[in-house]
């Protein structure tokens, strides 16, 4: 997307979750394959010349590791790759001049709702050690917007990401153990797995099973680009810290995307109702009217089209 915007990509990853196979994909796409740099987000050196090699004008910072689950098991290998790695990034930046970053981060900060929908000034509680992590960069970013007024830093955060770019090409297609709804979802569509499992039906909500607000990945992507162009607009320079929710504003429930994802593909989808999964909250779902008041965003897909274009990637990599 930044490419069909007229930016020049680098891409810096240890593929630690990703395959190198997404360059060809992207190339597909865009008709250009970004230059890419294999390398960690700990190690300072290879960062630091990388940024100057590249004459890097603004970084969007995704490398993390993102599983809550993961992170409940391994809270010091989160902190030391999500925590000390992105202050190995900003430290970089700062040798090099440079001053401006997109930051993913996650709703998981907010932790239990204490109201709905969620606004960036909700209460920041993080209830697992992945949005502990989350919340202590948004937080080191905000210090160091203080300390230096040059900063000009948007922190996404995201509600639930799903879905796959148009083509197909582009997809979740993590290497590590998957436990978020929609890989697991889409199993059961293609057979992987007989059953999915709902974690839960006697939450407070309409139908007992968890209500979240599922966004499009590539109205997600949308975001990062408006974000991106907020943060380049002379005609509104922005300088310090911004928190900005990414989602659709709407709530659907466990049993709404199993019976969506039937509509977008007349694929049934058999489960059983298990117990509650520790650390899962009954409801979230976001007000992110700040987004489109700060960079005129706002999401356009809706439920069906994340599932169809979930499962025409899987679908199309299947066969
Ligand atoms: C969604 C709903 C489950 C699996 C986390 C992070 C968030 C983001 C997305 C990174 C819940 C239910 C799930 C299953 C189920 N990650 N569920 N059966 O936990 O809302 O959010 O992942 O950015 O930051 O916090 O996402 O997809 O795991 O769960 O019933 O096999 O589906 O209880 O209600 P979650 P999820």
């Amino acid at each position: 997307m930044l490419q069909q915007l007229g930016f020049s990509v680098i891409i810096y990853d240890n593929f630690s979750n990703s395959s190198l196979s997404v360059i060809d994909e992207i190339k597909k796409i865009s008709g250009y394959a970004p230059d890419f740099v294999q390398g960690d987000i700990l190690d300072f050196d290879l960062l630091k010349s990388t940024l100057m090699k590249y004459k890097i004008n603004a970084v969007v910072h995704f490398a993390g590791l993102k599983s809550v689950k993961e992170s409940i098991d391994n809270p010091s290998r989160y902190h030391r790759v999500n925590v000390e790695g992105s202050k190995n990034l900003f430290k970089a930046m700062e040798a090099c001049k440079i001053f401006s970053i997109i930051f993913s981060s996650s709703a998981t900060v907010y932790g239990d709702p204490v109201f709905l929908p969620i606004t960036e000034s909700h209460p920041l509680n993080p209830k697992n050690p992945y949005g502990d992590t989350k919340l202590e960069v948004e937080r080191c970013l905000e210090s160091l917007a203080a300390q230096n007024s040059k900063w000009r830093i948007v922190s996404l955060r995201y509600f639930n990401p799903i879905g796959a770019h148009e083509s197909g090409l582009i997809y979740e297609n993590g290497l590590t153990e998957q436990s978020n709804i929609m890989p697991l979802l889409l199993k059961v569509a293609s057979g992987q797995k007989k059953f999915l499992e709902v974690y839960g039906d006697d939450y407070n909500t309409k139908d007992g099973t968890g209500i979240r607000d599922y966004i499009h990945i590539m109205d997600l992507a949308d975001a990062h680009c408006s974000a991106l162009e907020f943060l380049y607009d002379s005609n509104k320079p922005f300088l310090g810290f911004l928190s900005v929710n990414i989602g659709t504003g709407i709530g659907y429930s466990v049993l709404d995307l199993i019976s969506e994802f039937y509509q977008a593909t007349k694929i049934k989808i058999p489960y059983q109702v298990k117990s509650k999964r520790p650390g899962d909250i009954d409801v979230s779902f976001a007000d992110s009217s700040l987004a489109n008041t700060k960079f005129r965003w706002e999401a356009r897909r809706d439920l069906q089209q994340m599932c169809a274009s979930a499962w025409n990637a899987i679908n199309s990599k299947n066969n």
